[in-house]
């Protein structure tokens, strides 16, 4: 059996293992009184989603969170890092609370802390309630109003007991995926969208950022996503596509945060379609934060389009081994984000991976789920991880990602990251020997 070649005594003391979901992946967004939410829509849409699935079921968690979180403590995890689902503490995006759904994260809160599991909490993970949807989504500018207002409604109940939080998981994601390559909801092609959502994401981190320390929170944090992009080839012109899509995909939401300002090389295909005043925002986008959260799975090879529209590229294949996502496995990309954030961004401030893992056609067999691919995938990125340590990066901790099988947004239930296996048909868990190795290397 593979096992996990590496000891907490490798990792600073006080250093933090965790696992990862979000909201709509796992809780079965039918039950508890939830509201609508983009997903739904853009599920119920063909050509969007694999066999159109959606979250209504998911994993059930809403009803098995207990059992859940004794997964995680029995794992040998210090932390959790879960999201709270909008629509389910607001049905109706604003106005009246829906108190079961209050209620749901404050349990699950108390039982993390019961358990001696830290809760790291992310107060948005994707789940837009339709009804701001149908106002415009992260187009309008009030998001940061509707969102800032969820803030304090959702963390003047559970604030006082989260170990750490941050507002938004992938800015990237929320703009680019979603407003210009049109594959996760709303599922938009338009460039004056992503514009406009690439902006008022980062808005409405800075607003939800500054609720949280109205109501007297700290160890407050961004997590965004990284990529490591080659050129395709060894032209200058290639060199360039992977700049540009290191622009917008790496530099953008980071510089925004701490450095007040866009790359230029993106503010050139962006800038046209910005909404007014945006250059104004940056003393609330740039609220000081305690901590920063990478999520990182892969790279990327770019190649030059000429022919096409800014951002003049386009992604091919490329050579190295690949998980069931098709995504390369580069854990050098990891090292290089670490130390190249610490450097570049000089902001000091404590790095947490808060997303690395790998999807698998994980089987049961007999009982058990052999996944050797992911425990070397998990040793090649934690050595990756300690080398940045090595090289004085002040890395505080590791998720991964995922703690179960779970919805894969448009690619529904057959890409299985989780840590343990889940059977759709009968929601039975079963720890995958990934989970046993890190149970046995955590716990030793
Ligand atoms: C990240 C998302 C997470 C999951 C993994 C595979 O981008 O944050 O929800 O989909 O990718």
């Amino acid at each position: 059996m593979s096992s996990l070649t590496f000891a907490r005594s490798a990792f600073p003391d006080g250093f933090t293992f965790g696992a990862a979901t979000s909201a709509y992946q796992i809780e079965g967004h039918a039950h508890g009184g939830a509201g609508p939410t983009h997903w739904d829509s853009f599920a119920a849409t063909p050509g969007n989603v694999v066999r159109a699935e959606d979250g209504a079921r998911a994993c059930d968690h809403y009803h098995r969170w207990e059992s859940d979180l004794d997964l995680i403590r029995d794992a040998g995890f210090d932390s959790y890092r879960f999201s709270t689902s909008w629509a389910r503490v607001l049905p109706e995006g604003r106005g009246a609370p829906n108190p079961e759904g209050l209620d749901f994260y404050d349990r699950l809160v108390d039982g993390m802390l019961e358990r001696g599991i830290k809760p790291f909490a992310t107060l948005y993970h994707w789940e837009l309630p339709q009804p701001l949807a149908d106002l415009g989504g992260w187009r309008n500018r009030d998001i940061a109003d509707w969102f800032a207002d969820f803030t304090t409604l959702i963390m003047g109940r559970i604030g006082d007991r989260v170990h750490a939080a941050a507002p938004i998981n992938e800015p990237w994601c929320v703009g680019w995926l979603s407003h210009f390559m049109g594959l996760h909801a709303p599922g938009l092609r338009d460039i004056r969208a992503t514009a406009r959502a690439m902006h008022h994401v980062l808005l409405a981190h800075g607003r939800s950022i500054q609720a949280m320390r109205a109501l007297g929170m700290d160890n407050l944090g961004a997590v965004m996503n990284f990529e490591y992009p080659f050129p395709a080839d060894d032209s200058p012109e290639a060199a360039q596509a992977a700049r540009t899509y290191d622009g917008y995909y790496n530099r953008w939401f980071l510089s925004g945060v701490l450095k007040k300002g866009y790359p230029a090389d993106v503010l050139a295909g962006l800038g046209p379609h910005m909404p007014t005043g945006w250059q104004d925002d940056f003393d609330t986008i740039a609220t000081p934060v305690d901590w920063l959260g990478v999520n990182y799975y892969t790279c990327k090879r770019i190649a030059p389009r000429p022919d096409q529209p800014w951002p003049h590229l386009e992604e091919v294949p490329g050579p190295l081994p690949k998980t069931a996502m098709d995504w390369e496995i580069y854990p050098d990309g990891l090292h290089h984000f670490l130390t190249w954030i610490h450097r570049e961004f000089d902001s000091g401030l404590p790095i947490y991976v808060t997303e690395n893992g790998m999807a698998s056609y994980d089987e049961l067999q007999d009982g058990a789920v052999p996944d050797p691919a992911r425990i070397d995938y998990l040793n090649s990125h934690l050595g990756a991880v300690q080398r940045a340590i090595a090289d004085g990066v002040p890395v505080a901790g590791y998720f991964i990602w995922s703690l179960m099988d779970n919805y894969e947004w448009a690619l529904g239930y057959e890409k299985r990251f989780g840590l343990v296996h889940v059977d759709f048909d009968t929601l039975e868990r079963t720890p995958k020997a990934s989970w046993h190795a890190l149970a046995k290397a955590l716990r030793a």
